[in-house]
């Protein structure tokens, strides 16, 4: 009898044991198919078939560019649209060389009043071209290619285009010079601050993570980081015939560099690596911005590129 029921309750526990277990393990799988599900994506949706709302079809016929520069930019974010705009922005001709310089918009479904001011914007500076498809830092590999439809169909008679990011501070003088003194115009060429055989991060609370089945390779082929680069304008068509046969992910400079891998291009190390600054100086900080104005219109400085987020600093000036 005592055996009996001891025999009972030791099954009970055990019974209670491995319910606990199997609980345990459903919730935590289902917590990291959670995770997956909003991480997920590493591929982002690009049929080639978006559009553009807001567009400038004849700038390039009208200007005929030596440079197009594309600054990809939230729709929202006014304020870095007009921080460029008065200062590295603002130069037309350098070094009488015609720049052109757009920003490139996705799209925000659903807010009237912002479309508004965005036509209203496009309206008054005519300066921006915006895709339908929805804006988001996991979108950025969309907007990249949009990028690269709108330089091969409608700015043909540029001879380079320069994709950089709305907080890096780009110094024309000193691009227009690197571009000249290059001597004859540039076929397959993309330079910027190239990295070669960057890793794939593999730890899944990483930003950049991409599992394996997304990247089976440990290392990425060479690209240049996507705060500035530049090309020659044969490379948008080739880029976007490629794309259509390697399936693209939302690490946009990355997947850049898988499609020029594809096309046999390696990117070039730019002529003087000095003028691609990650970190900038200590001295340049949102104070110190009027200041670089002057120096700018001076065309004195020896910096082409470097980061910059002038809204980090909340010292008063
Ligand atoms: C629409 O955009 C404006 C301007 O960026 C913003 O202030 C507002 O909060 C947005 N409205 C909605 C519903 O997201
Ligand atoms: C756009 O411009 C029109 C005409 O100038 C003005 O009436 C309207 O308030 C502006 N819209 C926004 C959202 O700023
Ligand atoms: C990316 O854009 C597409 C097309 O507009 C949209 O369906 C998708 O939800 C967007 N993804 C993200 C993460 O914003």
């Amino acid at each position: 009898m005592f055996c009996k029921s001891w025999l009972l309750v030791s099954l009970l526990i055990l019974l209670n044991v491995l319910l606990l277990y199997f609980t345990a393990t459903t919730l935590e799988r289902r917590k990291w198919r959670k995770v997956a599900r909003k991480l997920g994506n590493y591929h982002v949706a690009y049929p080639q078939n978006y559009r553009f709302i807001l567009d400038q079809p004849e700038k390039c016929e009208q200007q005929k560019p030596f440079v197009v520069v594309i600054v990809p930019v939230a729709p929202e974010n006014f304020e870095a649209r007009n921080a460029i705009r008065i200062t590295w922005g603002s130069e037309k001709l350098v070094r009488d060389r015609v720049v052109l310089v757009l920003f490139l918009l996705g799209s925000r479904s659903g807010n009237e009043t912002l479309q508004e001011k965005l036509q209203n914007e496009s309206q008054q500076y005519q300066d921006l071209l915006q895709s339908n498809f929805q804006d988001s830092y996991r979108n950025l590999t969309i907007k990249t290619m949009v990028m690269m439809e709108w330089l091969s169909r409608k700015c043909q008679q540029a001879s380079y285009a320069v994709k950089v990011d709305a907080d890096v501070l780009l110094n024309m003088n000193n691009l227009i010079k690197m571009l000249v003194n290059l001597k004859k115009l540039q076929h397959n060429y993309i330079t910027g601050l190239v990295m070669f055989g960057n890793t794939v991060l593999r730890d899944p609370s990483s930003k950049f993570y991409v599992p394996h089945d997304v990247y089976p390779k440990s290392r990425y082929p060479p690209y240049p980081l996507g705060m500035c680069y530049i090309f020659s304008m044969d490379l948008p068509e080739k880029i976007l015939q490629i794309s259509m046969h390697i399936r693209p992910i939302f690490i946009e400079d990355a997947y850049l560099g898988m499609c020029l891998k594809r096309l046999g291009i390696t990117p070039k190390k730019p002529p003087n690596i000095g003028q691609f600054v990650v970190r900038p100086p200590p001295q340049f900080n949102r104070c110190y911005y009027s200041k670089l104005i002057a120096i700018l219109t001076e065309s004195v400085t020896q910096l082409i590129s470097f980061w910059m987020d002038i809204h980090s600093s909340s010292k008063p000036c």
